[in-house]
């Protein structure tokens, strides 16, 4: 049985850890959270870590990470030297030198940073069109409460290249960084994001293009944290099952 170590346990990790104890996919060796409650009870059998520099006392085949872009700079490095790596937050990663010393990493030591389609679609599909794929936008319209904002705030609030909006709001934008990531890169995919005080959801609407190809996807989910939207602890749990080998069956490529 894999073992693997969980970073961050709100809502997305919580989720994750509930869904490896309940179907016995792997040995959660330890749960890591600044708040040691939250740890104990996303997993009250797994050592509980306050410092992420005890992370590297433990031998485990994946790290999960939903906690911060901090922390994924922090570990990303150190994790890799010994063990894959699954971060829920990509923002980080729009650093040329931290996302070239990521890849370094893994090549010197044969390991992989997984990247989540989290809380959309569509990622299987740009990263396996991205030399073809031409043109990509990604608008997301959210209340600016949940965007970290004033209430009243209204309108857009960042129109540029991906990589500036994973500066600006790297809270909000982690789905623009993993299309941008395995696509056509944080410099040509240009990322809109609206603050609407009327909105009681979160939607997603990427628009790619290139010859012959046009895709319109529209997600929307309603918030269940401050960032984070109904569908992606879901989503999350169930790609740690998959990247931990749960289905032994029919699986997705
Ligand atoms: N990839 C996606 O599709 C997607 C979607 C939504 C959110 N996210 C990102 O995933 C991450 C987690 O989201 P969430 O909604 O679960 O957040 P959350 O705020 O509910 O949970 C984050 C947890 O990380 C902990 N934490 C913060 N700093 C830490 C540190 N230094 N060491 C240990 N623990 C620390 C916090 O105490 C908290 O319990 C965020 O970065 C969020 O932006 C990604």
């Amino acid at each position: 049985m894999k073992r693997v170590g969980l970073v961050g346990c709100g809502t997305i990790g919580s989720r994750i850890a509930r869904k490896i104890r309940d179907e016995n996919l792997a040995a959660l060796d330890f749960v890591c959270d600044l708040d040691p409650a939250r740890a104990h009870s996303a997993d009250p059998r797994s050592q509980v870590l306050t410092d992420l520099s005890m992370i590297r006392e433990h031998s485990v085949d994946l790290v999960v990470e939903a906690a911060n872009a901090e922390v994924v700079r922090a570990i990303a490095l150190d994790v890799l030297e010994r063990s894959d790596f699954l971060p829920f937050t990509l923002t980080a990663l729009q650093d040329d030198d931290f996302r070239e010393a990521v890849r370094a990493r893994c090549r010197e030591a044969g390991t992989r940073l997984i990247v989540p389609h989290g809380g959309i679609l569509g990622l299987d599909g740009v990263y396996d069109g991205r030399s073809v794929i031409r043109v990509v936008t990604f608008k997301t319209t959210k209340h600016p409460r949940n965007l970290g904002l004033a209430p009243d705030t209204a309108g857009v609030v960042y129109d540029g290249p991906t990589r500036g909006a994973c500066v600006q709001l790297p809270r909000n934008v982690n789905v623009h960084a993993a299309f941008a990531l395995m696509g056509v890169g944080f410099d040509r995919q240009r990322s809109i994001v609206v603050a609407d005080p009327s909105s009681k959801e979160m939607r997603h609407e990427i628009t790619v293009t290139g010859p012959g190809i046009e895709w319109r996807l529209s997600i929307a989910s309603t918030p269940t944290g401050e960032v984070t939207g109904s569908y992606t602890p879901e989503s999350a749990a169930s790609t740690v099952a998959r990247v931990l080998g749960g289905t032994y069956d029919i699986v997705m490529a």
